[in-house]
C-alpha cells in the first residue's frame, strides 16, 4: 500500500549532519535508492502522484534524473533533464537562484519542450523551493505547462512554499 511505501521510503533516508557544510542538515537517499523495495515504493509513490495525461518529466541534475527517469518511462512520457551550467550542448536558457547552500544557476535546452505540453517535474527533495522555481520558470519559458511536481520528500522547515508562493506558483500543485 502507499502507506507502507512511505513508511519504508522513510526509513531509507538518511540524515547526515554538517553535510555539505556546518549547520546543513544533508538527506541522504542513497540507501534508498540501494533498496530494490526502497526503490521501487519510491517509483511507484511518484508515479502514483502524477495527474493524466503527462508528455514530459522533467528532472533536475542530479538527483531529479535518478527518480525522474523511472518515472517518465512508467508514465510512458519523455523525460527532459535541468542542468547545472556547462553541460548542455545545444542553446541554452538560464535561470539563477539562491540555494540552502550558496547559488546555483540551472539550464534547459530551448527546443527540449513542445510548447503546451504538460509537464510532470520530478525531484528527490523540496528544500527553500529555490531549484523547484527556477525549473518552473525554465519550463514557462518553453512555453509549456507545468502541472505537477511530485517530490520524494520536503523539509517544510525550510518553508518551500513561502518562496514558492513569492515566485508565483502558489497554486501549483505538489505532492511530497
Ligand atoms: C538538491 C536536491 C534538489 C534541491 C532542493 O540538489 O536534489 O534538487 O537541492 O533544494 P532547494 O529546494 O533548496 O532548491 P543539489 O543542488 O544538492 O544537487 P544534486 O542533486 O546534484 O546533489
Amino acid at each position: 500500500t502507499s502507506a507502507e511505501n512511505r513508511r519504508l521510503i522513510a526509513s531509507l533516508i538518511r540524515d547526515i549532519p554538517d553535510f555539505p557544510q556546518q549547520g546543513v542538515g544533508f538527506k541522504d537517499i542513497t540507501p534508498l535508492l540501494g533498496s530494490a523495495e526502497g526503490f521501487r515504493a519510491t517509483v511507484d509513490e511518484l508515479v502514483a502522484a502524477a495527474p493524466p495525461a503527462i508528455d514530459v518529466v522533467v528532472g533536475m541534475e542530479a538527483r531529479g534524473f535518478i527518480v525522474g527517469a523511472p518515472v517518465a518511462v512508467a508514465l510512458g512520457a519523455g523525460f527532459v533533464p535541468v542542468r547545472k551550467p556547462g553541460k548542455l550542448p545545444a542553446a541554452t536558457y538560464e535561470v539563477s537562484y539562491d540555494l540552502e547552500y550558496g547559488s546555483e544557476t540551472l539550464t534547459i535546452h530551448t527546443d527540449a519542450i513542445k510548447p503546451g505540453s504538460r509537464v510532470l517535474v520530478v525531484d528527490d527533495v523540496l528544500a527553500t523551493g529555490g531549484t523547484l522555481a527556477a525549473t518552473a520558470e525554465l519550463i514557462r519559458r518553453l512555453g509549456a505547462e507545468l502541472v505537477h511536481v511530485a517530490v520524494v520528500m520536503e523539509l517544510a522547515f525550510l518553508e518551500p512554499h513561502r518562496r514558492l508562493a513569492e515566485a508565483g506558483l502558489g497554486e501549483t500543485a505538489i505532492t511530497a
